[in-house]
């Protein structure tokens, strides 16, 4: 292989394998590389600005130069740069990130289990659903209920939960033990004239169904992200979740909430159970528990899971389970100031009053030719382009239509994120209205160009 040229983008071409990443196509187009950021806005090596649509992956919530959070690391770095979580130590400043989540959990939950990310809370809950259920003599009660469309993650457990085909092809997933329920997107999946309640009272049975099939004896847990992210932002559909949790309870079936983009006031709550009053059992939240600063995530448990567990440890010896950085003073500390900030600055308000500014700005793109759907809440929305609004029928991927449309807003100085041709917003909470409004004049002219592409290819309908 010839030695790589000196530039950064040869060298990563050379040494570096990118996720959700067309890996050949990267060899000839090479990556985009960030070298500094501040506010809602990147800069590339190149020196140009984008306003970071996605807060990098919906989790940079407090943007990109916030000084409080690099001294909190800078502190506890000089303090007490490394502790873990075995044999009966901990770091003094992961209890008290510990108190302070238990503190702001949406429900009464009873203790925390530090991550390092949201895969690994997820990971976690999944073997502690089994450890529960032995524990209580219910070895049949293993199975666990994902949804089309869901996104859990990408350990071998939670790619098997996360139900996008490009997570599971040829990674020989899902395990078992793990089932799809449907993916509760009206727009693509209400049958004609099927109303949302309707939608959501045939899901319901239709989960319903699934469970007494396989046997309610052999169903452990339900897994919902509240908004469902990577999937396509999908907003479920009135009384949903109402018609979920009762059928939840009726089976003995724990449900697990994935707060991982929900948490911390991206719907216009501090949770998103709070948002669709949900009454999880255990609660997973990553991403804005540090603003991304560093990495870190939590995993909240119920009182009865804890009893469960303390039992079975007590039964074994020990409990089983543990890794090197979980609850890491540094990332604990950045978490626990990350958490004041939200408080002390009210965040939770300004988004409030930021939303309607997003969810309008976006909506006023509904009735544009390309677009079929446009959905949100709080500051996180989409943009759903269509071949044929009529039809609702999409582009074939293969046109990469909705990528098209994301080279145009990153040359229009906005970073987003295209999954295949929903297109995602869900800017730092920091965001103000001048910087929403930039963000929706970018996309437009990138619609615009698109538009305009499309026309030009032959590809509308
Ligand atoms: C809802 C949800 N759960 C879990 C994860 C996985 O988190 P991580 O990428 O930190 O492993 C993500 C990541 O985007 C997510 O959106």
């Amino acid at each position: 292989m010839p030695k790589p040229g000196n530039s950064a983008a040869s060298r990563d071409i050379a040494y570096q394998v990118h996720g959700y990443t067309n890996l050949k196509k990267h060899q000839e187009r090479g990556p985009l590389i960030i070298t500094s950021g501040s506010g809602v806005r990147v800069r590339d090596d190149a020196g140009n600005e984008y306003i970071e649509g996605l807060a990098g992956l919906w989790c940079t919530s407090l943007g990109f130069n916030e000084d409080r959070l690099v001294e909190a690391a800078v502190r506890e770095m000089r303090r007490l740069p490394y502790y873990h979580g075995f044999a009966h130590r901990t770091a003094d400043v992961t209890i008290d990130l510990a108190e302070k989540l238990i503190s702001m959990a949406p429900l009464p939950m009873s203790k925390v289990l530090f991550t390092n990310s949201g895969s690994e809370a997820n990971d976690l809950a999944i073997k502690l659903i089994w450890y529960y259920n032995n524990a209580l003599g219910r070895p049949q009660k293993k199975k666990i209920i994902s949804r089309v469309r869901a996104y859990h993650g990408i350990t071998v457990a939670t790619a098997s939960l996360t139900g996008l085909a490009p997570n599971q092809a040829d990674f020989d997933l899902p395990i078992d033990r793990i089932l799809h329920a449907d993916c509760p997107h009206h727009y693509r999946f209400a049958e004609a004239g099927e109303s949302e309640e309707a939608f959501a009272q045939r899901l319901a049975d239709n989960l319903e169904a699934l469970i007494q099939r396989e046997g309610p004896e052999t169903i452990a847990a339900f897994f919902a992200e509240p908004v469902m992210g990577a999937g396509g932002v999908i907003v479920p559909p009135k009384g949903y979740f109402e018609k979920i949790q009762p059928i939840l309870r009726k089976y003995d079936v724990l449900f697990v909430a994935d707060e991982v983009i929900c948490g911390f006031c991206r719907t216009g709550n501090m949770w998103g159970s709070q948002t669709f009053g949900l009454k999880p059992d255990m609660i997973a939240c990553a991403k804005a528990l540090s603003s991304a600063y560093v990495p870190i995530a939590a995993l909240m448990i119920s009182e009865p899971i804890y009893q469960a567990l303390v039992r079975q440890s007590e039964k074994l010896g020990l409990f089983g389970h543990g890794s090197t950085y979980a609850g890491h003073p540094v990332a604990a500390a950045v978490a626990l100031e990350t958490l004041n900030i939200y408080q002390e600055r009210d965040v939770l308000s300004h988004v409030r009053a930021m939303a309607p500014r997003l969810q309008d700005g976006l909506r006023r793109f509904a009735g544009h030719p390309l677009v079929g759907e446009v959905r949100g809440l709080g500051l996180i929305g989409a943009v759903e382009l269509v071949k044929d609004r009529k039809t609702k029928a999409p582009f074939d991927p293969k046109q990469g239509v909705g990528g098209y449309l994301h080279d145009r807003a990153k040359d229009n100085g906005l970073l987003i994120r295209n999954m295949v041709d929903t297109i995602a917003f869900c800017p730092p909470l920091i965001i103000g209205a001048d910087d929403i409004d930039a963000m929706l004049a970018a996309f437009a002219k990138a619609l615009d160009a698109t538009t305009a592409w499309v026309g030009e290819s032959g590809l509308a309908a």
